[in-house]
């Protein structure tokens, strides 16, 4: 048997070299790509990538017995903490020594495209007049301008605001009006200035502390400062933002929470805004209608079964579909999303249906027809204990689904096409549960599952996750 060769791997990771141990330089390549698909993971950021189990085996050995750590577990969770330690502090040092000139001009460079289809869909969903046109907009963390310019193409004026200099003296090369100021402090304009106020890639700052003072109290005091400079006339703030993937829930309930408390209807949304898996969040939140009693804020609307963690729970996100329903229910700025990216979220809204209501009946065939009852499907654990669980979420949506398509299984097409589709967007809202089914169920047998016998892994679940 030949001597396997180990050497010394370090890989340069966050800025830093990190040293994995002396490892056989057969897995040196493996290991390197390890730590880069750990590094997209922990940053929810970028392409997953897959390592066979094989190669991950080998890889998790050689780290066990190089000693440095144990197993690739080990290896992620000190990923993660390394990621941690270098991330930048929120207060202005930390901000300005993160920008500096070269970081500046770079990201400049790099993410015009990104950054104007954020902005694009953030005006989409403040609802504005006329789309915006001619409406004065605060840009709240407005970097170098990259989200300006596309509120400005589209015919709105809009004044920036950032407290990275570096990133305002780009801005001010392009011509962009700019103001230097902290998001999290008073603001500094007048009261009701502004016709709307948008924000991209920024808010997520607003959930760390800094310079002493707790995150809820930064996030509140920029939401009610926000508030206070737009005025309520035109349309809803929309607040783009990217929380860290380990704390996604807890950092959008945080923005929910500090929009509510400053008294706007808020809600949460995640969207395919570049149509890939790629998820983004939003808030939105408007002046609640003076019509409404005391005019208090309606309570957000939760989520989407399709699209969104927290379906049908209060601080849940949902979709943009939902997001716009309930606007307008409630006399809110009604988001305007763009005819292609509706046709979008209707199509991912059927595939998912789809494929929620193919998983459903695949189950009823295995209760009724291979085994004598559903309970005795349950019992016979060679029948379905290769089939993963379905979440109380899914099996509550394929219940409601179920009714609605009558108890039988439509074509894809078929849930493509209202009014149909209509039924099915509200069955996945959660939103049709006390209206009487479109078709009728008499006759049609209903499906009854145990819990935790079939998951639905649908790519569009997986996307909005
Ligand atoms: C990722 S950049 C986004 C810039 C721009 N909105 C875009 O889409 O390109 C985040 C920006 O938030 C700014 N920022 C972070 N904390 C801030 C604060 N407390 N007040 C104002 N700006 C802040 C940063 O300086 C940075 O320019």
């Amino acid at each position: 048997m030949p001597q396997t060769k180990r050497k010394p791997l370090c890989v340069d990771l966050y800025g830093q070299l990190r040293a994995l141990g002396e490892l056989p330089t057969a897995v040196h390549t493996d290991a390197r790509t390890l730590v880069t698909a750990l590094a997209r993971e922990a940053s929810g950021r970028g392409r997953p990538i897959t390592l066979s189990e094989d190669r991950l085996d080998a890889v998790d050995a050689a780290l066990r017995a190089a000693g440095a750590f144990d197993g690739v577990g080990a290896l992620r969770t000190a990923v993660a903490g390394w990621r941690r330690q270098t991330r930048m502090k929120a207060d202005a040092d930390g901000i300005n020594a993160y920008y500096d000139a070269e970081r500046s001009d770079a990201y400049t460079a790099r993410l015009a495209g990104p950054q104007a289809a954020l902005a694009g869909r953030c005006l989409e969903l403040a609802g504005l007049p006329d789309g915006g046109r001619g409406s004065l907009l605060l840009d709240v963390g407005c970097g170098s301008c990259l989200s300006s310019a596309p509120l400005a193409a589209a015919g709105s004026v809009p004044v920036g605001l950032d407290l990275a200099r570096e990133m305002l003296l780009v801005a001010r090369r392009s011509g962009a009006e700019v103001v230097h100021a902290d998001m999290s402090r008073p603001l500094p304009f007048r009261s009701g200035v502004f016709d709307g106020a948008v924000s991209v890639s920024a808010a997520q700052f607003l959930c760390e502390d800094a310079a002493g003072e707790a995150a809820p109290e930064r996030a509140r005091r920029c939401l009610s400062e926000t508030r206070r400079v737009v005025g309520g006339r035109g349309g809803a703030a929309v607040f783009q933002f990217h929380p860290p993937p380990e704390a996604a829930q807890a950092a959008a309930s945080l923005l929910l929470a500090a929009a509510r408390h400053a008294g706007l209807a808020a809600a949460l949304a995640v969207d395919q805004t570049h149509h890939t898996a790629a998820v983004r969040w939003y808030l939105y939140a408007a002046e609640p209608p003076a019509a409404a009693p005391h005019a208090s804020a309606p309570p957000p609307p939760g989520g989407c079964y399709a699209c969104a963690p927290g379906a049908g729970s209060e601080g849940g996100a949902c979709c943009v579909l939902r997001l716009a329903r309930w606007a307008e229910r409630h006399g809110l700025p009604a988001p305007q999303p763009a005819e292609e990216h509706v046709a979008f979220l209707e199509r991912e809204h059927a595939r998912y249906a789809h494929k929620l209501l193919r998983a459903w009946r695949r189950l009823s065939d295995a209760s009724h027809g291979r085994a004598a009852s559903p309970t005795a499907a349950q019992q016979q654990p060679g029948a379905l204990a290769a089939l993963p669980p379905l979440s109380a979420d899914e099996r509550e949506c394929a219940e409601r689904l179920w009714r609605v398509v009558g108890g039988a299984l439509p074509r894809a097409e078929d849930l493509k096409a209202p009014p149909l589709l209509e039924r099915v967007i509200d069955a996945l809202h959660g939103t049709a549960a006390s209206e009487p089914p479109a078709v009728s169920t008499q006759g049609a047998e209903m499906p009854r599952v145990g819990p935790n016998i079939i998951r639905v892994c649908s790519g569009s679940t997986k996307a909005c996750r």
